[in-house]
């Protein structure tokens, strides 16, 4: 059984979980996903790995509480268990194939976003173990969204901090911090990498564009079996129709069909709002499922 091993809310809509899933622990890499079964006959839900421990035998996840299953996700405990975690999932980070010596002469940037600061965590942890130099965005709407600042300064070169609202760092979006980083400051970097909300990634990669920076994005389409069988994570990249769950998660942002992927990922949304007011209705009655 998969066993939750501690859960904490990082914000009110945003636990973080440690799964007891030891062969998952053992294989996992920076860059690829999982997939979760809160109950049985419940929806597959694909989430990012946020961290591994091979000896603990523990995955660590992060849900953000945005429907009906993630809030079954959300509403574990520790002691609980799902009823199946798939994974390791799709690709590591193309960086994993790459040397010491290799790395060592690269300059990251990792630009991430909102609840997406959480996958970008365990390729930092790697990169700076393999001694490359990582600075980190990180973005959120407001100071109280921002997650793993902690963790990430533990890690990192340099942390900077953006927020919508200005409440906490520079006051903008990850695409104006980039910005000012590189243009204002003189930063320079060999290769950037998005990971957060689509629209963010899309913009990302406009801003890297100008800059002259090889950028990546993790993109978190809609998925089902996870396993290149349904086409549901199809997305098109450099003109191709790829599979997101077993060819990527990861692309090269400059190839990838933003528009495309926005519109089929918002293509259930009417059917999510429904199964979320029904939802709701049955907690007020006291019959969930
Ligand atoms: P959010 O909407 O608060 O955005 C986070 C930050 O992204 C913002 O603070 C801003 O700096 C930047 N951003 C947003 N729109 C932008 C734009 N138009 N131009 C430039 N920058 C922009 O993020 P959230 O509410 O935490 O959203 C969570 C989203 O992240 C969900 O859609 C979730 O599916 C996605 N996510 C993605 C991954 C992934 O692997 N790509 C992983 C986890 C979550
Ligand atoms: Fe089914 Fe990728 S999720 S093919």
């Amino acid at each position: 059984m998969f066993e939750v091993i501690s859960k904490e809310m990082l914000s009110p809509a945003i636990c973080r979980m440690k799964v007891y899933a030891p062969r998952l622990a053992a294989s996992a890499r920076p860059g690829q996903f999982l997939i979760v079964i809160p109950e049985s006959h419940g929806e597959r839900i694909p989430l990012t790995i946020s961290d591994y421990d091979s000896v603990e035998g523990t995955v660590t996840i992060v849900t953000q509480r945005i429907g009906v299953s993630t809030g079954e996700i959300c509403a574990l405990e520790a002691g609980d268990c799902f009823s199946d975690v798939v994974g390791p999932l799709g690709q590591p980070s193309d960086f994993v194939g790459q040397s010491r010596e290799e790395l060592a002469g690269e300059h990251f940037i990792f630009i991430a976003g909102g609840v997406g600061t959480a996958p970008v965590y365990p390729q930092v942890k790697y990169l700076k173990e393999a001694g490359a130099h990582v600075d980190v965005i990180i973005g959120a709407k407001t100071s109280d969204l921002l997650i793993y600042k902690d963790e990430m300064r533990q890690v990192c070169d340099n942390l900077f901090i953006c927020t919508d609202d200005g409440s906490e760092g520079f006051h903008g979006l990850v695409t104006g911090l980039l910005e000012k980083l590189v243009s204002e400051d003189g930063r320079r970097y060999t290769r950037a990498v998005a990971i957060g909300p689509m629209i963010m990634m899309k913009f990302a990669v406009q801003t890297a564009r100008k800059l002259g920076l090889p950028i990546t994005v993790s993109l978190n389409t809609l998925m089902v079996d996870g396993t290149g069988m349904c086409g549901a994570c199809r997305v098109t990249v450099a003109g191709k129709t790829r599979f997101a769950c077993v060819e990527g998660p990861e692309f090269n942002g400059y190839d990838v069909d933003f528009d495309e992927a926005m519109r089929r990922q918002g293509m259930y949304r009417v059917q999510e709002h429904e199964a979320e007011v029904e939802y709701e209705h049955e907690c007020k009655i006291g019959r969930t499922r």
